[in-house]
């Protein structure tokens, strides 16, 4: 039997996830979401391209929840996104509702299924979710270190002409503009960035980094990034679905790792056929755990809102 991935929000991210996921062969797909049409019609689309791309994968495409039955990996990406000048935190009130309920009719339908949460405010939906779903933080993974990470190699990459192959970089943290890209554990072929880039221009592309997403809102005027979100979402798919037991950055639920307690923040995670196996913590100097708090103490105040508000 092949695997079933359901995506709740067909939007940008969500059928761009589809498409990646597809054009892998990596599992059935369910594009859901409450635009009448919208998603049968991106579901048929993108089935029509399947045999040029010479791929098969069962895409379905509905308003409803009930073919999301048997789902293994539910994602969510249903909500609204950054306009101009907003931030990600100002979504909360609207996104809390969007996505407390595609939760809680998801986890009815698949209670086996693991979660990947993308929409906005990243960390604070992530908790959302696993409250809603009442699953172990295990099965509930945020979506944010993979992109932000990519971001920081793309800049990198732009800055020496390497291939992105060659460069590693790690970005802790909550998903906002305080998170934290590591410049002594990133690195071109083992090399730490702090040694082969000049401090200045190292400096701009951490900048540049923490500001990654608005850049992209900025330039387009109208939604958010959704190419290279939706990459890392089936990055962490295929990881799953296929066992790898990779590494790689993504929003898990802390429990006393980096002296951080009960929210989801950004920390290198294994992922596997259970969800998150494992959290790796880095050996941070003071500058970067100072950081690290600053950046917690924004996600904690935003769960905080979230509790007052939806009575967790
Ligand atoms: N149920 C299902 N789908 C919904 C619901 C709902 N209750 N409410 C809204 N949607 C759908 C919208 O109809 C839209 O198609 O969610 C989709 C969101 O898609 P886009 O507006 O294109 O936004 P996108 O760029 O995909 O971003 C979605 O992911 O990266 C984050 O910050 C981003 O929170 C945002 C989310």
């Amino acid at each position: 039997m092949r695997n079933k991935v359901s995506i709740i929000g067909a939007g940008m991210t969500g059928s761009t996830t589809a498409h990646w996921l597809a054009e892998r062969e990596l599992a059935d797909i369910v594009l859901v979401d409450v635009v009448e049409g919208m998603p049968q019609g991106k579901a048929l689309d993108l089935f029509e391209a399947l045999p040029v791309v010479g791929k098969d994968a069962k895409i379905t495409g509905t308003n409803g929840y009930d073919e999301t039955e048997n789902s293994d990996i539910v994602v969510i990406t249903a909500g609204l996104p950054r306009k101009p000048g907003m931030s990600r935190d100002d979504l909360l009130t609207a996104n809390a509702d969007i996505v407390g309920k595609a939760a809680g009719e998801t986890i009815k339908r698949s209670p086996d299924a693991i979660y990947i949460i993308l929409t906005n405010p990243l960390d604070v939906m992530a908790y959302l979710a696993m409250q809603v779903t009442n699953l172990p933080p295990q099965r509930v993974i945020g979506q944010a270190g993979i992109l932000d990470s990519a971001r920081m190699r793309a800049f990198v990459a732009m800055e020496l002409g390497v291939s992105v192959e060659n460069i590693h970089c790690y970005v802790l943290g909550g998903h906002g503009d305080e998170m934290v890209p590591l410049t002594k554990a990133s690195n071109v072929a083992g090399i730490p960035l702090n040694e082969i880039l000049p401090a200045e221009r190292l400096e701009a592309i951490v900048e540049r980094t923490r500001k990654g997403g608005g850049e992209i809102v900025s330039l387009l005027k109208s939604g958010s990034a959704y190419y290279a979100p939706a990459a890392a979402v089936a990055q962490m798919v295929e990881a799953i679905l296929k066992d790898k037991h990779l590494i790689v950055p993504a929003s898990a639920y802390l429990q006393g790792e980096y002296g951080l307690k009960d929210i989801f923040f950004g920390a290198p995670v294994q992922l596997g056929r259970s969800g998150v196996e494992k959290i790796f913590e880095y050996k941070l100097d003071v500058e970067e755990r100072a950081a690290l708090s600053k950046s917690a103490e924004g996600v904690k105040t935003n769960i905080e809102a979230l509790r007052t508000m939806v009575k967790l």
